[in-house]
């Protein structure tokens, strides 16, 4: 067991100058540290480093062949590593970085290839908080960061999250609090003539469209909404200790569903918003925010799906919410946690 050094970062102090001048020195020194950014907490080490990355993924238990995105200080930072920086992509640099935007270029094969899965291109964003600005200007080094959760779990939007599933494996966590997006960064690929959005996040669609007109969907998005959930997925996501299940439908047949599920002696915890809550009886219920307000929803999504122990539940209920906005990234992440979607319709 690695010992992890916790340090927590109140606000502009001089022992917070020390205590991110100390997390760079290990990050300089190939360790691994976590720190907050503005949409979830990252797991950064030396991008340039191959060891130092693969820690990263031996921490995480993640998969090999999925690539990490780059965190860096400003869009000069991303040349020395990048074949061309094409214009829609210089487009979405200026109008959304630094904030919750990852943008997908050609590299020049400089970065360390286990960041990239020997990919042709390179994942950057630039992050928007404080604590992760500090870190990047003090250790003066790309940071390859995914989400600092163990692989397969939801991501983590507070330092205890990071502490409950990494403490003992890394060198350090940087707790700056709660994380203000929840969900993680849009992933855009800008490799070609129209950007694709490959994963939704904080940043909308519609956000991009206002910036380089037309934009699309990966339609492997579409396909993991619509299609049943089939056994054998290639890996599992966002999941919580309890299976997830996604319904679809009104009101009373989310009620109808609760009851022939407790009528069957199990369980039943329920995930929604504050309008279905106040028409459902069910012994757990937990609120993530209101219809009116899909940011908040985004918000406490992951705190939530961390927060029901598998002793106190055998069955997790969500409502689905609309696909509008950063509903897109809600109702992606929700898709991928769910074992089933449970469909009025069908
Ligand atoms: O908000 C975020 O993006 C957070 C914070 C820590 O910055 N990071 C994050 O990283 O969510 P991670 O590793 O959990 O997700 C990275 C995503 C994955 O879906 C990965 O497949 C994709 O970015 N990705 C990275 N490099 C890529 C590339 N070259 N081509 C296509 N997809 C790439
Ligand atoms: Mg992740």
């Amino acid at each position: 067991m690695q010992t992890t050094r916790l340090w927590k970062i109140e606000d502009n102090t001089q022992e917070n100058q020390i205590a991110i001048q100390e997390a760079a020195e290990l990050i300089r020194q190939q360790e691994v540290i976590a720190f907050p950014t503005e949409t979830v907490y990252g797991l950064g080490a030396n991008a340039t480093n191959h060891q130092a990355v693969a820690k990263i993924f031996e921490a995480k238990g993640r998969p090999s062949d999925n690539p990490l995105i780059v965190h860096v200080a400003n869009r000069e930072q991303m040349k020395p590593y990048v074949a061309a920086v094409p214009p829609l992509a210089d487009k979405l640099i200026h109008a959304f970085m630094p904030g919750p935007l990852t943008v997908i270029l050609p590299s020049n094969g400089t970065i360390a290839n286990n960041v990239t899965a020997g990919l042709s291109t390179v994942a950057f964003r630039i992050p928007d908080h404080p604590v992760a600005k500090q870190l990047l200007e003090s250790c003066q080094l790309p940071l390859a960061a995914p989400s600092a959760n163990r692989s397969g779990k939801p991501s983590p939007t507070k330092a205890s999250h990071v502490y409950d599933d990494l403490y003992g494996k890394i060198a350090g966590i940087l707790d700056g609090g709660t994380t203000g997006v929840g969900l993680e960064s849009t992933v855009v690929d800008c490799t070609g003539e129209i950007p694709i959005v490959l994963r939704p996040g904080g940043i909308t669609k519609e956000q991009l469209e206002q910036v380089v007109g037309n934009v699309m969907l990966d339609p492997a998005l579409a396909e993991q909404h619509d299609k049943p959930k089939a056994p054998g997925m290639k890996y599992t996501h966002y999941e919580p200790e309890a299976p997830l299940w996604l319904i679809r439908g009104t009101a009373d047949f989310f009620q109808s569903t609760v009851d022939r599920i407790e009528r069957e002696g199990k369980k039943v915890a329920v995930m929604c918003s504050e309008q279905l809550a106040a028409s459902l009886q069910a012994d757990q219920i937990k609120v993530i925010g209101s219809q009116h307000d899909l940011t908040q929803i985004a918000v406490h999504l992951y705190d939530a799906l961390r927060s029901f122990k598998k002793t106190d539940v055998d069955i997790i209920l969500c409502e689905s919410f609309p696909q509008t906005g950063v509903g897109e990234a809600i109702m992606n992440r929700l898709t991928k946690a769910a074992s089933v979607v449970v469909d009025e319709e069908k």
